[in-house]
């Protein structure tokens, strides 16, 4: 384990914290590259790395569960707040950064995933990234997988905990609803299962935001039955070769295809040079072969004309790097958990209704509009097994329909406005979004004990993120901790009675 201390002499606390941990390995300043290099190596959001940025009085890195629980219990002890850290990619970048004095418990060591095929189970230490997850499944069975994200250096800390969307969510639902047992430290620094905890605090963990209630230390993750042979196909599709009336169509199908079938689509302006235009990619994976994927295409969705020559047959496992844009690379890359950086906004919506032609030309002109580098919109359709799995099952709340997510480097006005533009098409009353696009623009906590703080937080982002489970996911915050220790912009304040 090693302690990295910003401290420029040895406070009280600092003192604490060398006393805990007999073996402190490293201890350097804010300003040491050694601090910075350890700050730097998980942190997504180039945003949220300048100078000016609240840097942590502490990193940890530790190794052993009873680590964490002294880390809680001394923060607690010491007036610092605990910002816990698994990938680091956190839109807003509240795994590591705060206003108040704070420590980043970094669990880039906790990263084992043991396999049992034969139980179809896996526990998965929260540090670990969804791609060595990927990895570790597939070099135990060539028929199993599990149903999370695209981009393989997403933390399962963050990512389960908010639920998990990914290619196999049609038929697996998200990642979050694929947990059997999980292990937490709470702010008493006690280490508890899913039997310990209690079922309220269980359901909490699977989409209600870890950060909110401890931190996790690992999941156990329910295995999911895949074929040995997968299909992958991206069609490519501009305005100018009848791209709106095809986004249309997928509008309103995408979400009743065979749940074998997951076809999204990622809008972009490309040429942003001459001759401007959107591109719409239908980015999709068949559970099956492509003798199988051809007549049900021709069946599903004619229009995309898809041909034997645009699909590629392969294992799982070699889907998850193609969706990542890694196919080719040696699945050894899964491990990797350097990501490229970028400095980027995301928003997402719940888009219940498809968008009429006429109001897609009018999101085409604000994207076209936009600076040189316009936002990304990436559609995810729901269906099949998401329409299942009731709203209340677990905290995350959205469930029917087709969802819509965006991204966007850098020009965040543009995403704002159309955003803007968005919410005359999307889920209304409350408007939805989701957890894992964290977005203070929903709204943020001002302070920890306000007055009212459970209702300003339920009428911005809580019930936007939440539906109705935003109460109960406020009462088990209240149960587990009361004097809202756990607490940033945007975590769940407690509720005592409603
Ligand atoms: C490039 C990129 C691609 C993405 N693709 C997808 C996708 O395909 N599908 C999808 O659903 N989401 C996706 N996301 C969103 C991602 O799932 C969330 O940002 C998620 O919270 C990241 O988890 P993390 O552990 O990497 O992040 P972190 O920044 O480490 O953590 C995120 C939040 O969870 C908390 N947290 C982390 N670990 C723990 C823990 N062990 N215990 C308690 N709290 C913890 C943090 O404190 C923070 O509040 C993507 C994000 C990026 C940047
Ligand atoms: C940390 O990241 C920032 C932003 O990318 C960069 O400017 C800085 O040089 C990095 N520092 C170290 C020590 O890696
Ligand atoms: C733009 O379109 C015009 C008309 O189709 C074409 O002549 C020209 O070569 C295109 N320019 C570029 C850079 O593609
Ligand atoms: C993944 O694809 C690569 C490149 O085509 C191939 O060499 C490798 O055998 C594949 N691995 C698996 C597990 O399918």
């Amino acid at each position: 384990m090693t302690v990295l201390s910003s401290a420029s002499s040895f406070s009280s606390s600092l003192i604490t914290f060398f006393l805990l941990f007999s073996s402190i390995i490293t201890l350097t300043t804010s300003t040491s590259p050694t601090f910075i290099k350890f700050l730097n190596f998980s942190l997504q959001n180039l945003i949220y790395s300048s100078p000016s940025t609240p840097k942590p009085n502490f990193i940890i890195t530790p190794t052993h569960a009873s680590h964490i629980q002294d880390v809680v219990r001394c923060s607690k002890a010491n007036g610092f707040q605990v910002r816990v850290r698994s990938g680091g990619h956190d839109y807003e970048g509240v795994s590591y950064v705060s206003d108040t004095p704070f420590v980043i418990v970094d669990l880039i060591h906790f990263r084992k995933v043991s396999v049992d095929v034969k139980d179809e189970t896996s526990w998965v230490e929260a540090g670990a990234t969804i791609g060595e997850v990927y990895y570790h499944i597939s070099k135990h069975s060539d028929r199993h997988g599990f149903p999370a994200g695209v981009c393989p250096t997403v933390g399962v800390g963050g990512h389960i905990s908010g639920g998990g969307m990914g290619f196999l969510m049609r038929k697996y639902g998200v990642a979050a609803d694929n947990v059997l047992d999980a292990e937490i430290v709470d702010v008493n620094g006690k280490l508890l299962n899913r039997k310990s905890m209690g079922e309220d605090l269980f359901w909490a963990v699977r989409g209600g935001g870890g950060a909110n209630f401890g931190v996790i230390v690992s999941w156990k993750i329910r295995l999911v039955r895949v074929l040995k042979v997968v299909t992958v196909f991206n069609v490519p599709i501009r305005l100018e070769e009848g791209a709106t009336t095809l986004f249309f169509k997928w509008q309103n199908e995408a979400h009743r295809f065979h749940e074998d079938l997951f076809m999204r689509t990622i809008i972009q302006v490309k040429n942003p040079n001459a001759n401007k235009t959107i591109e719409v990619l239908f980015n999709s994976i068949f559970f099956g072969t492509v003798e199988k994927l051809l007549p049900l295409m021709e069946k599903s969705f004619p229009e995309l004309g898809l041909e034997r020559i645009n699909c590629m047959e392969m294992s799982w496992v070699n889907s998850t790097l193609h969706n990542a844009q890694l196919y080719g690379e040696p699945i050894e890359i899964l491990l990797n958990r350097d990501h490229p950086k970028t400095y980027f906004k995301g928003k997402s919506d719940f888009v219940k209704k498809a968008i009429s032609i006429a109001d897609l030309d009018k999101i085409w002109k604000i994207m076209l509009d936009g600076d040189d580098k316009s936002p990304v919109l990436i559609n995810d359709p729901f269906g099949g097994r998401m329409n299942e799995i009731a709203e209340n099952e677990i905290p995350f709340p959205h469930r029917s329909d087709w969802k819509d997510g965006k991204k966007s480097p850098e020009y965040i006005d543009t995403i704002r406005r159309l955003h803007k533009y968005m919410g005359r098409h999307v889920s209304k009353s409350p408007r939805g979004a989701f957890l894992n696009y964290k977005d203070f623009d929903l709204g943020v906590n001002t302070d920890i004990n306000g007055i009212g703080r459970y209702l300003k937080a339920r009428n911005s982002w809580g019930a936007i993120y939440f539906k109705n489970n935003f109460e109960r996911l406020a009462m088990v915050k209240n149960k587990v901790d009361p004097e809202n220790f756990f607490w940033n912009q945007q975590s769940i304040p407690p509720l005592s009675s409603v």
